[in-house]
């Protein structure tokens, strides 16, 4: 267990990506792992601490690694998206990722950022506060990071997804908790244990990496307390259950004040879009074991929401309040208003398919430069890689939320970025374009967190809904989900220059191209320009 308040440390990992024959329950399979691990190893670290991840692909694929939810504040180029701040890494090679931890602290996580490799490559990465967190001492800590579990190599999933309009859509045959689906799969399961004592109080570090389902998370007769988000504190608050979206962090307190006995606790999916084959809803499942209790009780399981219902995620959602105050100006430098959508593309001369489905933001869908990245093209000025040019407000303002105008949405494609100056207030708002039910869109921005400043089921409306915005105590996040036919709001400062994504972390959304990129200039001191690599990116061809 790492101190907290000791001088800064630097943590030198080796990290091994190989190609790993891993059986969970009953599903056995060749997957790309990290050190033949999942979920992979997990980097803890205090607040301030540096790492030096020296990762070596002897996997099948090309791969990246991303450090979610870390800021990367002038270390840009450690950030991991492939074709965005770096080119994969070839089969064979070895790249350093190299950067410090500062000014942000909770529950983070690691993830794979090409193709669909993070389906099995992900990890948490946990940074101890400087500060005693507000919520006081626990008696132990729990990593629970719920994900899915393919029937087929997730890489050959996404070229289902690629190609066609009748794409895989069962092929997750799991949802899983650390791995693993647990005992309602119906093979001879090592159930995880998590030990508790009465009376004690505990943290559970939950993550949702999963790729495209939103999740439910439960402990059969407990109330949770939820105390932070994307590593951020929120005011307190007791649930049932817990929502969370591919991409977001929650920590909530446990506390074991039920008669002495076995507890189930898990994971099942949320959300759910009410067209294609629905995913598994089978809950992944844990066991909270009190102290006194053992093996032989049978536990108690959860009832989890039903997955096509939106209220407990709406119920949920409205309690989440920043601990800390709003502490942006109240006036912002740029406003935005971008929308995303889904959309069905009827083939031409250049698409020679029957059909095909495009993601889109502001009506465009977004393609990865070849044998470059947007970060390498933008520090060393090579012209003709992105463009500038995503429009800051939808072309017509029209009604959203009802059958959109399918040429409205139809992408067209491109690398396009939006330019911020550095420090510029921005407020973004996303509005879900809704064409096909019930879908909500996890959008991630890297390099920052957003505080969230209005939400609402409803198409937004630039003349009215601002005045309703919380400049008191929003919640701040770096992923939030756009809620089906709604809007999030969301406020953050341009004050990390580089290139940072955005995107739908959907993984078949960004498949489809729902993502862009804002590229922050330098500012005018040395604190603000961006260095170059501290370590070679990996070669691009
Ligand atoms: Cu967790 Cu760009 O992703
Ligand atoms: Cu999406």
């Amino acid at each position: 267990v790492l101190v907290a308040h000791s001088a800064a440390e630097t943590h030198f990992l080796f990290w091994n990506v190989e190609t790993t024959n891993i059986t969970h329950n009953c599903f056995s399979a060749n997957v790309t792992t990290v050190n033949g691990q999942i979920p992979g190893p997990t980097v803890e670290i205090n607040e301030g601490d540096t790492v030096v991840i020296n990762v070596t692909n002897n996997a099948n694929y090309e791969i990246s690694i991303h450090w979610h939810g870390i800021f990367q504040f002038l270390t840009n180029w450690a950030d991991g998206p492939a074709h965005i701040t770096q080119c994969p890494l070839n089969i064979g090679s070895s790249q350093i990722y190299e950067f410090t931890v500062t000014g942000q602290s909770g529950t983070f996580f690691w993830h794979a950022h090409n193709n669909w490799l993070r389906a099995t490559m992900y990890g948490h990465f946990i940074v101890h506060p400087a500060a005693a967190p507000p919520f006081g001492e626990v008696a132990a800590e729990y990593s629970i990071i719920s994900g899915e579990w393919f029937s087929q190599d997730p890489n050959v999933v996404e070229l289902g997804f690629i190609d066609t309009l009748n794409p895989v859509e069962n092929a997750t045959v799991a949802n899983t908790i650390n791995g693993e689906p647990g005992p309602l799969y119906g093979c001879p399961a090592d159930t995880q244990i998590f030990p508790v004592t009465s009376g004690s109080t505990y943290l559970l570090r939950l993550t949702n990496a999963g790729l495209n389902n939103d999740h439910f998370f439960k402990v059969a007769n407990h109330t949770l307390t939820v105390v932070r988000a994307d590593g951020n504190y929120l005011q307190p608050f007791d649930t049932d259950v817990v929502v969370i979206t591919p991409g977001q962090t929650t920590d909530v307190l446990l506390t074991a004040n039920q008669p002495i006995g076995s507890y189930y606790g898990g994971v099942n999916v949320a959300e759910v879009p009410n067209v294609g084959a629905p995913p598994p809803s089978t809950p992944a499942l844990v066991i909270i074991q009190y102290e006194g209790s053992n093996s032989t009780d049978s536990p108690v399981t959860p009832e989890f929401p039903s997955m096509f219902n939106l209220m407990p995620v709406d119920n949920y959602t409205s309690f989440l309040k920043g601990l800390e105050p709003y502490s942006l100006p109240e006036t912002v430098d740029v406003e935005l208003v971008y929308v995303a959508g889904i959309a069905s593309v009827n083939c031409n001369a250049s698409e020679p398919c029957t059909t095909k489905i495009a993601g889109t933001i502001q009506n465009s869908t977004f393609d990865d430069p070849q044998n470059t990245s947007v970060l390498e093209a933008y520090y060393n000025n090579i012209p003709g890689v992105f463009t500038t040019d995503v429009p800051d407000l939808p072309p017509v303002f029209e009604d959203f939320t009802s059958q959109p105008d399918r040429n409205y949405i139809l992408g067209n494609r491109g690398t396009r970025t939006r330019v911020l100056q550095f420090n510029d207030v921005v407020q973004l708002v996303l509005q879900n374009v809704n064409a096909f039910g019930i879908l909500d869109h996890p959008f991630h921005l890297h390099g920052h967190d957003f505080y969230v400043v209005g939400r609402n089921y409803t198409n937004f409306n630039p003349d009215v809904d601002p005045a309703g915005f919380n400049l008191v105590d929003p919640p701040k996040f770096n992923t939030i989900s756009i809620p089906n036919g709604g809007w999030v709001a969301l406020r953050f400062q341009a004050n990390n220059p580089g290139v940072w994504l955005l995107h739908c972390h959907f993984e078949r959304h960004k498949t489809w191209g729902m993502e862009m990129a804002f590229i922050t200039e330098n500012g005018s001191g040395a604190n603000e320009t961006l260095p170059g690599p501290l370590h070679p990116p990996p070669s691009c061809t």
